[in-house]
């Protein structure tokens, strides 16, 4: 989704900017642009397509880089308006005094262009956000950070945004439910939608929380309220290296990531597991839930189907699982008696944001299952437990995934614990295991790369699995779907008979999950049934069963374990057959079209 970065300090800020908008590339964008201002100039270059256009277009300019200290720049993901040169951003205002870029959906935008019309403002763009430059024009009386208050005042909506003005001597930053922080260097400042972009200039950061807004002058900031008073905040040095957002010898971010996928779990295990106790530092307000809601959106929620499986199994307490942009607009009956959890690997989902506030209005308790440390749902749950799968680049989510299931797995046991019961020992020892496990899983990635150019050619497909194996046959749908572009469902292996049966033939296979539990025969026969009418199957099966190698095309054997963490280790072949459809289709496997690593607008 759209990225922000700003610079303003001693040194040239093109190519800080430059270098930031490509380390934001993943996070899915169709143009870009950067202004940069010198006393009494601002001179904004735009282009629709890479950071590599943009790049090029400015080489064209002949910048003379030492004279721009201060800029902002812009990665733009379409919301109001195609993909184009004109509403790519920065956007001014029509005397060119004043440069913004913005993150978010202006909602009363309609409204506010009234305003704007009634004083023949003529809109150059399509977008919602270059009304800000106006409004704050508008309202300059020689004071930009007074112009930027009156204006967000008027906004309804979501903001991440900065501003710059010809004058070049101050970047204003501030935010409202769209993510932004300040980056503070020596005799120099950032600001940025994600600190990833600023990895390889500071590490010194500071969260904006919404309705603050900082003025930064390159030596110095301030950050205030809307009323002008100034605010405590807190310097969080991040802990991330360097190579973490490096391919290293990857082809793509997103193959690397599943083979991270050992090392995730192992590093989500540290220190949490015990000899035979989970310890969780949790701040819970009870634990005597009338019921728990899981909330989250895409993979995130498909990883809350299998938590539902865990808590119940463990605590007996009512579980639901809610889609979270269904639960914000329902009016939920939901409170004090309720815990609420937003699972989220980027800890910015707009729609898991706005239902964990609503959670919290209404006074639930309420807990995240975050990836991305120091991100907004992680500063507004009353608890968390952080997965610290590192940076997940690739669009498709792979090492969050199996890092939320098991996290969902400890969290189950650590209430059962916490009830004064004992924890099975077989799980336990499962659970030290898992990554070891993994290692070995994922030795099926060349078996898979063969299967999946049998059938790369294949217009639509079918994953199926009953029981934690559902959801994982959502999961490898959307895999398969989000990055391929071959449309695929997951479906409960019981419920075809009730429909999707009769699409079956020769041109739509079918993906098993058939590893040993209480529901494996049941799953034969299910295989039966698409045999019989014709269909291709493939199958995930952990014994060499006859039945299982007669009824299968092909089968892929992955290693035995308990019902609980089949739920990750059977993802993995998915993760890998989508990865290798989509590299011998010679997609954008990381930044497949349309999509957008961290969805900030609902
Ligand atoms: O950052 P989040 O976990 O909140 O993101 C939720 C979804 O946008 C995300 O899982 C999306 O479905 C992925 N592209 C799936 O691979």
């Amino acid at each position: 989704m759209c990225g922000i970065i700003g610079y303003i300090g001693n040194k040239a800020a093109e190519p800080i900017l430059i270098k930031g908008l490509k380390k934001m590339e993943y996070r899915g964008y169709d143009s870009a642009g950067l202004c940069l201002a010198n006393n009494g100039k601002l001179l904004t270059i735009k282009r629709k397509g890479e950071v590599n256009e943009l790049e090029k277009a400015i080489k064209n300019e002949k910048i003379k880089e030492s004279k721009y200290n201060i800029g902002i720049a812009h990665t733009r993901w379409a919301t109001h308006g195609s993909p184009s040169k004109i509403n790519a951003h920065p956007h001014l205002d029509s005397e060119n005094k004043i440069a913004i870029v913005h993150n978010g959906i202006i909602e009363n935008y309609d409204s506010l262009k009234e305003i704007l019309k009634k004083d023949k403002v003529k809109l150059r763009s399509e977008t919602d956000s270059e009304i800000i430059a106006h409004l704050i024009s508008k309202f300059y009386k020689g004071n930009l950070k007074e112009a930027v208050k009156k204006t967000v005042k008027l906004i309804e909506g979501s903001y991440g945004l900065a501003v710059i003005d010809k004058q070049a001597n101050k970047i204003i930053a501030t935010r409202n439910s769209s993510p932004l922080v300040i980056g503070v260097g020596k005799n120099e400042t950032f600001v940025a939608s994600d600190p990833l972009a600023l990895m390889s200039e500071t590490k010194k950061i500071i969260y904006l929380k919404d309705k603050q807004l900082a003025e930064i002058n390159g030596k110095d900031f301030v950050i205030e309220d809307y009323i002008g008073n100034e605010v405590d905040f807190e310097i969080i040095e991040l802990k991330l290296e360097a190579a973490q957002i490096e391919k290293g010898n990857y082809k793509h971010f997103m193959l690397k990531e599943i083979f991270d996928q050992p090392q995730s779990l192992r590093n989500l295990l540290a220190g949490r597991l015990k000899d035979e106790e989970i310890k969780l530092s949790l701040n819970l307000k009870n634990k005597k839930w009338r019921r728990i809601i899981l909330c989250a959106c895409g993979t995130s929620w498909h990883s809350c189907l299998i938590g539902k499986h865990f808590i119940e199994k463990y605590t007996n307490i009512p579980v639901e699982v809610d889609y979270a942009s269904e639960f914000r607009y329902r009016n939920p009956v939901v409170g004090k008696n309720d815990l609420f959890i937003a699972v989220s690997q980027s800890g910015e989902t707009a729609d898991t944001l706005a239902a964990l506030r609503e959670a919290n209005l209404k006074g639930a308790d309420s807990l995240g299952i975050v990836n991305v440390v120091g991100s907004t749902i992680s500063r507004e749950v009353n608890s968390g437990v952080y997965l610290h799968a590192g940076p997940e680049i690739g669009v498709a989510s792979t090492k969050a995934f199996s890092s939320q299931v098991l996290a969902f797995l400890l969290l189950s046991l650590y209430l059962q614990q916490e009830k004064g019961e004992k924890l099975d020992k077989k799980t336990i020892k499962e659970i030290k295991r898992l990554p070891q496990l993994v290692e070995e899983v994922l030795k099926t990635n060349q078996q898979i790369k063969k299967i999946a150019k049998k059938f790369n050619s294949i217009n639509n497909f079918l994953y199926l699995g009953r029981g934690i194996n559902f959801p994982v046959a959502l999961e490898g749908a959307l895999k398969l779907k989000e990055i391929s572009y071959i449309h695929a469902e997951g479906y409960p292996a019981a419920e075809i008979k009730h429909g999707p049966i009769a699409l079956i033939d020769k041109d739509l296979p079918s993906l098993f999950l058939a590893t040993k539990d209480e529901l494996l025969e049941k799953i034969i026969s299910n295989m039966q049934e698409i045999k019989a009418r014709g269909g291709k199957i493939i199958t995930i099966a952990n014994e060499k069963r006859k039945e299982l190698i007669e009824l299968s095309d092909y089968v892929v054997y992955v290693p035995k374990t308990t019902t609980e963490l089949a739920g990750i280790v059977n993802s993995i072949p998915l993760q890998l057959l989508a990865y290798h459809t989509a590299d011998l289709k010679n997609l954008n496997v990381d930044r497949p079209r349309n999509l957008a690593k961290s969805v900030t607008v609902e």
